[in-house]
């Protein structure tokens, strides 16, 4: 038996290079923790040429045989990223008999009920803590912490880049093109910003919630998903006036046995504790049957936070690994319906631009009525510089998304509209009618 616990990376990139200096600054603590020295014995890469700090060249690889040919290698950290081949990667180091440790959200959302069948199936463990919230506890609490309840509800701000750029909409009044920018400037945004502002990143992390939250596979495709590139400075205002704040919230509830799930803008109350979640922060609320509501909030990205879980998932698989402990039977994940977009059931805000005559708000007033959608509150603000027109916003009492797109098909066909602006959901306290 090695004297060591013995690990490899496969990546050395931004998250990657952050584990290795975690480990080399904690040795000491992590060897007692554990009950014997981690030892890194491969880092996989793809430029194997280039010097890596604080990396012997001797440990540098491009090819996962090395890493899999080592018996002494037990641990796996992935944080490549990206599907291929980190997905093919992960498969083959637990038909190894590697336990994995992973931070990669894509290859848990589309592949993870899968992955945890084969970890299953080997005797060894896949844990990826790191996937959703970077250094936010979320996957663990799920798992153990809060298994005794029946989860109904997952709400929560998971991408960091949309969360800044909204927050700074809010607070300079600024749009979206300049808060891009700006973002993109401070290395906040990529240059290449689509999976963070059209919600694709956070489509992952609530499918891979989905399924320790309700023990569902739900692929991110199921997701209903709709960005912010849409929102405006005017969106943001009204909302303001009218006691709320927009958020890109990723929310999953249980509803009669099936799932929702959706990643959208949404109007959160100000009062609720997400409306306060700033900057590049994170946040997940859980609602469960005994528990009632949890709030975990904290940085969602960067090597410092993301590490503190990558390194959290490798020392508790090490402390199995000494103790020569068997991992626990994973449940298999239930597959049950994932509700379409037209069935879910929420309150809505419009905003409309139309011409401003008489009648053309009885006009609006009766298509929402006749699909059934109830106003609950109405403003008309004039539009500075085109006389003439005017901007309609409604907030509507709970209603069905299908009654909603029709009202709205009927409405987008008067005359006197111009334009839909935004149709957005809103969250809070109302009970369903
Ligand atoms: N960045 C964050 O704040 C954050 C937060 C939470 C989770 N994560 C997750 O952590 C993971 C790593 O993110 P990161 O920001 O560290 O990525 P990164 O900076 O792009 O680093 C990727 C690393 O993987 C290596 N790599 C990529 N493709 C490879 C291939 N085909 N063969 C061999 N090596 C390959 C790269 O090698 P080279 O160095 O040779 O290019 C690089 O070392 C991702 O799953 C990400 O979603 C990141």
């Amino acid at each position: 038996m090695s004297d060591t616990v013995g690990s490899a990376l496969l990546g050395a990139g931004g998250i990657g290079s952050g584990v290795i200096a975690a480990l080399e600054a904690g040795a000491a603590r992590y060897a007692a923790r554990v009950g014997r020295p981690l030892e890194l014995r491969h880092v996989l890469v793809r430029d194997t040429l280039r010097p890596r700090r604080g990396v012997a060249s001797a440990l540098i690889t491009g090819d996962l045989d090395v890493v899999l040919g080592d018996p002494d290698t037990r641990i796996v950290i992935e944080l490549m990223g990206g599907e291929d081949p980190a997905r093919s990667y992960i498969e083959r180091c637990l038909r190894a008999g590697r336990h994995v440790v992973t931070a990669n959200k894509e290859v848990m959302a589309k592949a993870g009920a899968e992955l945890l069948q084969i970890a299953n199936d080997h005797g060894v463990r896949l844990l990826y803590e790191a996937s959703v919230g970077g250094g936010i506890p979320i996957i663990a609490p799920l798992s153990r912490d809060l298994l005794a309840n029946e989860i109904t509800a997952v709400t929560a701000i998971i991408n960091g880049t949309t969360n800044y750029m909204l927050t700074a909409m809010a607070q300079n009044g600024a749009d979206y093109d300049d808060v891009l920018a700006e973002a993109q400037d401070l290395g906040y945004a990529e240059p290449d910003p689509t999976a963070d502002v059209e919600g694709i990143d956070a489509s992952f992390k609530i499918a891979v919630l989905c399924g320790l939250a309700f023990n569902v596979a739900v692929s991110p495709d199921q997701v209903a998903r709709e960005g912010i590139s849409g929102l405006t400075a005017l969106d943001i205002a009204y909302a303001e006036q009218l006691g709320y704040v927009i958020k890109l919230l990723a929310r999953a509830r249980l509803v009669e046995g099936e799932v929702e799930a959706t990643v959208q803008p949404t109007l959160v109350p100000v009062e609720e504790p997400l409306a306060k979640v700033d900057g590049v922060l994170n946040a997940v609320q859980i609602e469960g049957d005994l528990v009632g509501r949890v709030v975990f909030e904290g940085p969602g990205a960067g090597p410092g936070p993301t590490s503190s879980s990558v390194l959290a998932d490798v020392l508790d698989v090490a402390q199995d690994v000494v103790a020569g402990r068997a991992p626990l039977a994973f449940v298999p994940r239930r597959t049950v319906r994932v509700r379409p977009p037209e069935e879910h059931r929420s309150r809505y805000y419009l905003r409309i631009t139309v011409q401003d005559r008489p009648g053309v708000l009885a006009r609006i007033a009766q298509a929402l009525g006749d699909a059934q959608i109830s106003i609950a509150s109405f403003i008309q603000y004039e539009v500075e510089g085109a006389e003439g027109t005017a901007e309609l916003v409604f907030t509507t009492h709970h209603a069905n998304g299908g009654a909603l797109q029709r009202a709205i098909g009927v409405i987008e066909s008067m005359d006197v509209v111009q334009e839909i602006g935004n149709v957005l959901p809103m969250a809070g306290a109302e009970t369903p009618r």
